[in-house]
């Protein structure tokens, strides 16, 4: 595989990485899920999960691609030829097609949400009204389906426009961007007044809202928020050259989305509970309680437009991943040229997508385990195909790789060496620890 295409440099490699990681699932995800299960008690639970179960699956999945130099499914044919391992690829193909058909429709209401912060239209500074106004834009036929397009569009030129030049210069441009507008808007959020209960609820951990359900939604929401499980980091760390560090640039990404996770934290339920709303709201939260907000306060109106285009930013530095694990299938499995295998991917995502939004209208009857499209897509995802895509990838590495290998990689052919002790802890969790932990949630969860 000469030709390959790969990143330019290490720090683009992170950015990218982060890009993948950092998007919806902290902004929009993780503060309902942090309030409909009861606050810092998640919390807790989640970045346990990052620790314990999610860092070794990324490893592992590190491991895979890097050392494969190939897409998610000829990666198993390169490391274990002539099985039928490369099957297990569908589920990451899968996985990812599944986020980005519901991912793009909410990437379209952010920039349709984007426009209207443009056009002052939160000014009703009324929550049922814009409350209203949300359940309006989403229900609604072809305007959302519209502004899924332009997300779509958008999403498939940078791909187009390959991985150095395109994913890793445009996530270069935009994650900064980013992560200066959320701590502009977590430092307004936090001297709010009345801004200390939302704190207290980050924070102080309520352990008596804990169910077994918490502990499903919290391994989900690790999934998804850094993008393993679904072969997104399969797939980048193809691109990433022998000598890179694997568990640095693991730790670092992980790292980088916690912390994300928390400003965005820090950003929202401030301002929910500085204004008695309910932190329980739900997915409308951030487009009905945040617009809300922005109304209220001094600089709102320009907080919003701020917003709502960070939302957008970090919605498409993660679609471009997902369509680069199907765009990179393609390609190399059926060589079809990149431009082809990107229409086609953009063709079947506008249909699922399309299905999705309309999901939230008229097509809201139709259910699937009485769920909606969109809802069946996203408890699809990440309850279930990134749970098992990530335990294959731990079960993969540790049981069927051999250790010389994984060793080799995890040190980068010893350029990046470490201690036993450690090598041993990061081998015992890939083959032990997070195929059995996840194995017990991911079937206490679904029963
Ligand atoms: N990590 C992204 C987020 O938190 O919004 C979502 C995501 C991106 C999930 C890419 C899976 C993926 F492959």
């Amino acid at each position: 595989m000469a030709n390959r295409e790969s990143f330019g440099s290490g720090f683009g490699i992170l950015v990218a990485m982060a890009g993948s990681a950092v998007g919806l699932g902290n902004l929009w995800r993780f503060p309902y899920l942090v309030g409909t299960n009861g606050g810092a008690a998640f919390i807790i639970i989640y970045l346990a999960f990052v620790l314990l179960l999610a860092l070794p699956i990324m490893y592992s999945e590190f491991i895979v691609g890097r050392r494969s130099q190939a897409n998610v499914f000829g990666a198993f044919k390169v490391l274990a030829p002539g099985t039928k391992w490369c099957n297990i690829g569908f589920i990451y193909v899968l996985g990812s097609l599944a986020i980005i058909s519901f991912y793009c429709v909410v990437g379209g209401w952010t920039i349709n949400y984007f426009w209207k912060a443009i056009t002052f239209k939160f000014a009703v500074a009324d929550t049922a009204a814009l409350g209203n106004m949300f359940s309006q834009t989403v229900t609604a036929n072809y305007e959302p389906l519209g502004f899924m397009l332009i997300f779509l569009v958008a999403t498939a030129l940078i791909v187009m426009a390959g991985v150095k030049d395109g994913i890793e210069r445009y996530t270069k441009l935009m994650m900064p961007v980013l992560f200066l507008i959320v701590v502009l808007v977590a430092v307004r959020a936090v001297t709010l007044p009345g801004a200390g209960a939302g704190l207290e609820f980050l924070f102080k951990p309520d352990f008596s809202k804990v169910t077994a359900n918490t502990f499903l939604d919290a391994l989900g929401q690790a999934f998804f928020s850094l993008s393993i499980g679904c072969g997104t980091v399969m797939t980048y760390s193809s691109y990433v050259s022998k000598k890179e560090n694997v568990v640095g640039l693991s730790v670092e990404t992980a790292m980088a989305d916690t912390i994300f996770a928390i400003i965005a934290g820090l950003a929202i339920m401030p301002a929910v509970f500085s204004f008695g709303i309910s932190p329980s709201e739900g997915p409308g939260l951030v487009f009905v309680t945040l617009p809300y907000i922005f109304a209220q306060i001094p600089m709102g109106s320009f907080l919003a437009i701020l917003f709502f285009f960070m939302l957008f930013i970090a919605a498409i530095t993660s679609s471009i991943s997902m369509l680069e694990v199907i765009v990179a299938y393609l390609n190399e499995e059926f060589k079809m040229g990149r431009k082809l295998a990107i229409i086609l991917s953009f063709a079947v995502v506008v249909v699922l997508g399309t299905m999705c939004s309309l999901s939230q209208g008229v097509m809201a009857d139709f259910k699937i385990f009485g769920n909606n499209i969109f809802d069946f897509f996203d408890k699809l995802s990440a309850n279930i195909l990134l749970p098992v895509g990530g335990f294959l990838a731990v079960i993969f590495v540790g049981w069927k790789m051999k250790r010389a290998d994984v060793e080799d990689e995890l040190t980068s052919g010893g350029v990046h060496p470490f201690t036993r002790a450690f090598r041993n802890y990061v081998y015992f969790s890939i083959k032990y620890l997070a195929p059995i932990v996840v194995a017990i949630i991911l079937i206490r969860g679904l029963i």
